[in-house]
């Protein structure tokens, strides 16, 4: 099969470690057999800077149309305060290619990079699924009297039947797939009565349709405490978009960090977009300090998307050997720079 990429570095260390993301990536899809032709595009605060917008219009549609995928980096960029290349870049791929699930997946490799004690492999390993078109995130709101004493900001969540029920389905298909024992979903309907009774309504339903998968209910400040102190309780974790986004990091920081930490932006059958939940990182941006090996098993995870699971499990198993090897970034305790993680990799991926 021939899948086009399309390749967004963006700002800070996105398009560092994006590079190393598309060779590693390129190699194994390669020897499995998956022809991916690898097109880049400049979007990027300085993009933004020089157009006046984060990407021209038309483009999305030309991706959904004409890629299998988007390869992505990160945004941010001090010169751009308010973030507007980055809504439209990133949130405007996850809105426009209605990229629903927001998978991320918190897989510890080693008991080594993990910060909890006496925690292991076995313990951390669960996968968030994020809703990604809804919530916080939608744009709704308001400035009214700015600037004065009586000033009233507003930003409003939206949650349709329709998204948080495919969401919640999502998870439990990929339990049911994946064999994996239960289902959290994890809201705060006893503060935010209207939009997140919806959510646990909604999960009821959904999860009596698969009476195999255990399904549980925490609330999103508990489940952040237990993800801590009882990592091993989370299989597969469904939530709306902003606590998806925070219990990401925090799940992130189970698993060694935001150097390790993959995403997919995800619409089954159609382009969908792969990222590092990680920023732009500005503080080490051009040292070389970057890890790539979040924007390498976010690469894994596009080419499981495009259906080589052989070429992702090739690549993730690639990274497993160096981090045991030690051939790592100082993030995880190393001494090697972004480039040399990334071409000890390709060694791995091609040996
Ligand atoms: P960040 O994720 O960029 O960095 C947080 C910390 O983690 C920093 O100390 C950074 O050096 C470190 N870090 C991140 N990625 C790393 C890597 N691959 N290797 C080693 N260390 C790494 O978060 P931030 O500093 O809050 O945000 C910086 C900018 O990125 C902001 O503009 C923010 O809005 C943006 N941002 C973008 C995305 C995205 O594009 N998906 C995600 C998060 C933040
Ligand atoms: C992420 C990021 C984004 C988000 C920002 C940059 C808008 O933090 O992808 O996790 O909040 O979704
Ligand atoms: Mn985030």
């Amino acid at each position: 099969m021939a899948h086009k990429i399309a390749v967004i570095g963006g700002d800070g260390i996105g398009p560092e470690v994006t590079e190393q993301a598309q060779r590693v990536a390129g190699a194994a899809a390669k020897r499995a057999g998956l022809d991916l032709s690898f097109n880049s595009f400049p979007y990027s605060a300085d993009y933004y800077l020089e157009h006046g917008v984060g990407i021209e219009p038309g483009r999305f549609a030309d991706f959904r149309a004409n890629y299998g995928a988007i390869l992505f980096g990160a945004v941010g960029d001090k010169r751009v305060p308010d973030m507007a290349h980055g809504r439209q870049l990133l949130l405007g791929a996850r809105f426009e290619l209605d990229l629903y699930i927001n998978l991320r997946p918190i897989k510890l490799f080693t008991p080594d990079l993990c910060p909890l004690k006496g925690k292991g492999p076995d313990d951390v390993n669960m996968v968030i699924f994020r809703e990604n078109t809804e919530g916080l995130y939608v744009g709704v709101g308001g400035q009214v009297r700015r600037g004065t004493d009586d000033e009233i900001a507003m930003q409003t969540a939206v949650y349709t039947r329709r998204g948080t029920e495919r969401i919640i389905r999502a998870a439990f298909e990929y339990a049911v797939k994946n064999e994996r024992k239960s289902v959290c979903m994890s809201d705060k309907a006893n503060a935010m009565r209207d939009g997140h009774e919806l959510w646990q309504r909604t999960f009821k339903e959904v999860a009596a349709e698969y009476p195999q998968i255990e399904a549980f209910h925490l609330y999103v400040d508990v489940a952040a405490m237990e993800m801590v102190q009882n990592p091993e309780r989370f299989d597969v974790l469904v939530t709306e978009n902003l606590f998806g986004d925070i219990l990401s990091d925090l799940g992130a920081g189970l698993q060694g960090g935001l150097g390790t930490a993959a995403s997919g932006n995800i619409h089954p059958g159609r382009c969908s977009l792969f990222e590092p939940v990680h920023g732009s990182a500005p503080d080490i941006a051009g040292t070389g300090k970057a890890n790539p090996m979040a924007a390498v098993l976010s690469a894994a995870m596009m080419l499981d998307h495009l259906g080589s699971p052989e070429a992702a499990l090739r690549v993730e198993n690639a990274v497993i050997a160096q981090i045991a090897a030690g051939d790592v970034t100082v993030d995880l305790g190393g001494n090697l720079n972004c480039v040399e993680v990334g071409e000890r990799l390709l060694a791995r991926v091609l040996a």
